[in-house]
């Protein structure tokens, strides 16, 4: 685990749940920092607190202003703050389609349901209405569809008798004091730990035929081809010379072809130290929103382009059509 990461906390109201991440980031060993606790509403009674811990704060009413303006001015206060994470607490504005999209897999909320049971608002007195036994809450990835994005925790609360929707509020705010915390360490650790990013390069790597790994230089190598022919098609490097990337090396087609990466995508590519001499290029994977699949499109690409030919003549048959 290397720095940790920054998150923005957008409240609009009482900010008990923007209370609980502050509070467990305060907890040794949490990989988050909250980096700023923004609202649209001045007068949020969780803006006195995030002040008084410290934490920077931001405050403009949604009053007057355009979706798309007043989602502008809190965007600028959360890369002002360098959060690289939203996490929405409470917060009760739509936001505008470019705005999520734009923080597509970098923005967390907590929705007191347990979707996709009953999106939108009054959850409580909705669960209540439908007789139902348990209601709970739900920490999602924020998509421009309301409280429609993929689920990363849940956790169910019942309903006891008597229970009123502000009774049902209150009990599932201790269920929600615990779980965002945790979901948001989970979701944003996921992208920072080593062991977990090696894992998973490795379980493409070795899907691929005839491969195997052997360390070279400290790292992770995967090779294809054979114990003693064996040719290197992927490196895995955790912080390499000075560099803050974790990441997945393997073979471009040419050094043209490197740089054009390197320029044009330089959140995903780098030149690695060394290997970068001979056309490789590292893929970033410390970082939210890897494209898993892109990363086996270019590991299955390396290896092809070291594999003996008995094992790429069928596909190089196939292209040919
Ligand atoms: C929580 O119940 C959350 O699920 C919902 O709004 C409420 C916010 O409460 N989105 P608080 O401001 O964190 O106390």
């Amino acid at each position: 685990m290397t720095d940790k990461a920054r998150i923005a906390v957008f409240i609009s109201g009482a900010g008990t749940n923007m209370a609980a991440l502050v509070y467990a980031s305060r907890i040794e060993g949490c990989p988050y920092d909250v980096a700023l606790v923004a609202s649209n509403d001045p007068d949020a009674p969780g803006l006195a607190l995030a002040a008084a811990e410290g934490i920077a704060t931001f405050a403009q009413s949604h009053k007057g202003l355009t979706r798309e303006a007043h989602d502008a001015a809190m965007e600028a206060a959360v890369i002002a703050a360098g959060a690289e994470y939203i996490v929405l607490a409470g917060y009760m504005r739509i936001l505008s389609d470019g705005f999520v999209e734009r923080w597509a897999g970098r923005m967390l909320n907590i929705h007191p349901s347990l979707l996709p049971l009953y999106k939108g608002l009054d959850t409580h007195a909705r669960a209540l209405e439908a007789g139902d036994s348990h209601a709970g809450t739900s920490v999602h990835l924020v998509t421009p569809e309301l409280d429609a994005g993929e689920v990363l925790a849940q956790l169910a609360v019942p309903i006891v008798p008597g229970d009123t929707p502000e009774s049902l509020a209150n009990r599932v705010k201790f269920a929600e004091h615990q779980l965002y915390p945790r979901a948001v360490a989970d979701y944003v650790g996921r992208w920072r730990d080593p062991a977990a990013l090696l894992q998973r390069v490795r379980a493409l790597a070795l899907a691929l035929p005839e491969t195997d790994e052997r360390e070279s230089h400290g790292s992770p190598g995967f090779r294809v081809g054979g114990e003693k022919a064996g040719k290197f098609f992927a490196y895995f490097a955790d912080q390499h010379h000075g560099t803050p990337h974790i990441a997945c090396l393997v073979r471009t087609g040419s050094m043209d072809e490197l740089l054009n990466l390197v320029e044009s995508q330089p959140d995903i590519y780098y030149k690695p130290a060394y290997y970068g001499a001979s056309g490789w290029v590292g893929i970033i994977l410390n970082r939210p929103g890897v494209d898993w699949d892109e990363v086996a499109q270019w590991l299955q690409r390396s290896w092809r382009n070291v594999a003996p030919k008995r094992l790429t003549r069928l596909m190089d048959a196939a292209d040919a059509f």
